[in-house]
């Protein structure tokens, strides 16, 4: 064990330039120890010891077979304040009342509503890109802040509908919040920084009290609208609208019971709630789904066969249509393994974490109650003994039969989580993709800039440390 910690992962990992890929060094390292010690093994965090597991069928123990056994860690007070009490964080009946009421917004039928609007975000930005071009038809983007603009509106529409524009207010003062609490995360090891009046704090405070109140400005003018308000045909299960709809259902139940006894819902949504899955949903969207748009554009880049095979499906495809409609995008085959095999390699949430809430067998090892498990999303990912000897590489055919036959184990592969608490919004984010990256095939050549570092890097999430500038042109 003393041999593990002196291997810290964080300290190696701080101890590398920071100009440098840390990937292949960080995963070498995992490789490594997965050799000496097995699927099973401790990696200390700063003081705490976590039970690495990489075994997909142990995994599959832990999310489907026995995941009443376990349960989500807390994150961080300062990450929390930002990331809300909403779905990512609530635990037991209030979470399944939650994902209940909440879950038909991501539903398939209800997203393909609003491809048109999604498309029209597009054309509008790529339209700006035409017109940037210099003479000899090019133009440099920075997509990494480019696709997160893209995938701010859609989020804003999903979740706000009709209210839209107020919507788009509140988000961007959220936005701004999360820069602030990037910066302070680095800093969040050191004991009660988040309650120090430091200039960055107060600012946080601010802008965190400024969402509070213009949340509930909006909520409140819903609840007095609500049922009488024509709801936008973009997103008629908009998230709001069905929160609000809960809430007031619940509290006519109440209130109809003559005994206060005989009924009471300990889980009923209140405006809070509200308010805080609003806030919980744009956290856990916007720069998963930007991330996975970045990589996607940088691998095509590095990878002009796949793009050309890729933009050849789009164009046969779609014809003469300028926009995909939902029919083309389900036929996009090619785009789909080109998508998946991006998760795979760069997948934006790196590892899972989980708490045992009992004494229990595990893989043949006693656990104790209270273990914090580690499923290192990355590592699994890219783990030769599972994927072959080009775990390494970018290889969309791996994906060609289906995700259940593209590794050794089905499991393998989990982007967006497993079992019951597996992403809300993931069909939300490959919708969003596909149509993002077939309009741009559709209408650019595109390779890395000159000035491009691939540099993968983790601060929460998997993204490009320097982010990623592509040169594109027009077709
Ligand atoms: C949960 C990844 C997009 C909302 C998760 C989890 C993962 C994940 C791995 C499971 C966390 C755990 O089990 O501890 C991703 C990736 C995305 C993405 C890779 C994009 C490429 C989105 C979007 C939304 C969203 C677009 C909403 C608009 C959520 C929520 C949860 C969640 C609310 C918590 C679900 C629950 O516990 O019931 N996501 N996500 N995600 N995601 Fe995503």
């Amino acid at each position: 064990l003393k041999e593990l910690a002196s291997l810290n992962l964080i300290a190696s990992a701080q101890s590398m330039p920071q100009s440098h890929n840390i990937l292949p060094r960080v995963l070498s390292f995992y490789h490594h120890w997965k050799k000496i010690y097995g699927s099973m093994f401790l990696v200390w965090f700063g003081p705490t010891p976590r039970l690495t597991i990489s075994d997909p069928a142990l995994i599959r123990e832990i999310f489907v077979l026995k995941s009443e056994l376990f349960e989500k860690n807390e994150s961080p007070p300062l990450v929390r304040k930002i990331e809300g009490d909403g779905l990512l964080s609530l635990k037991g009946e209030k979470w399944a009342h939650h994902r209940k009421i909440i879950q038909p917004t991501f539903h398939t039928e209800n997203l393909k509503l609003m491809i048109p609007m999604m498309a029209k975000s597009m054309e509008e930005a790529l339209v700006k890109w035409s017109e940037k071009m210099s003479n000899c038809g090019k133009v440099e983007i920075e997509v990494s802040n480019w696709f997160q603009n893209l995938v701010e509106d859609v989020i804003t529409r999903a979740t706000f509908g009709s209210s839209y524009e107020d919507g788009r207010k509140i988000f961007e003062l959220q936005s701004q919040q999360m820069v602030h609490a990037t910066e302070a995360y680095q800093k969040v090891f050191i004991p009660g920084y988040r309650f120090l009046p430091t200039k960055k704090n107060r600012i946080s405070w601010r802008l965190e009290k400024e969402i509070r109140k213009s949340l509930l400005k909006l909520i409140d003018r819903r609840r007095k609208n609500s049922g009488c308000q024509s709801l936008s045909d973009e997103c008629p299960n908009d998230l709001l609208e069905l929160m609000i709809k809960a809430s007031l259902k619940e509290s006519a139940d109440e209130s109809s019971h003559s005994s206060p006894s005989s009924y009471s819902s300990p889980h009923a949504i209140t405006a809070n709630d509200v308010v805080e899955e609003c806030k919980t949903i744009f956290f856990a969207g916007k720069h998963t789904t930007s991330n996975l748009l970045t990589w996607t554009a940088v691998l095509l880049a590095m990878h002009p066969q796949w793009q050309e095979q890729a933009r050849e499906e789009v164009l046969r495809v779609c014809g003469a249509r300028d926009t995909p409609t939902k029919d083309d995008l389900a036929k996009l085959k090619t785009l789909g393994m080109i998508l998946n095999e991006s998760l795979r390699l760069y997948p934006p949430a790196v590892a899972i974490i989980r708490r045992a809430k009992t004494d229990m067998q595990l893989g043949g090892l006693h656990i104790l109650r209270g273990t914090e498990l580690l499923i290192p999303i990355l590592a699994v990912h890219h783990d030769p003994a599972l994927w072959c000897h080009d775990a390494h590489e970018f290889n969309p055919a791996r994906f060609a039969k289906g995700v259940a036959h593209a590794a050794k184990h089905p499991m393998a592969f989990m982007p967006f989580g497993m079992g019951a608490r597996r992403c809300i919004g993931q069909n939300l984010a490959v919708l969003q993709a596909k149509l993002a990256i077939a309009m741009i095939l559709q209408r650019f050549s595109f390779e890395l800039s000159p000035s491009y570092q691939h540099a993968p890097s983790v601060l929460m999430l998997l993204h490009p440390q320097y982010g990623a500038p592509i040169v594109f042109r027009k077709l």
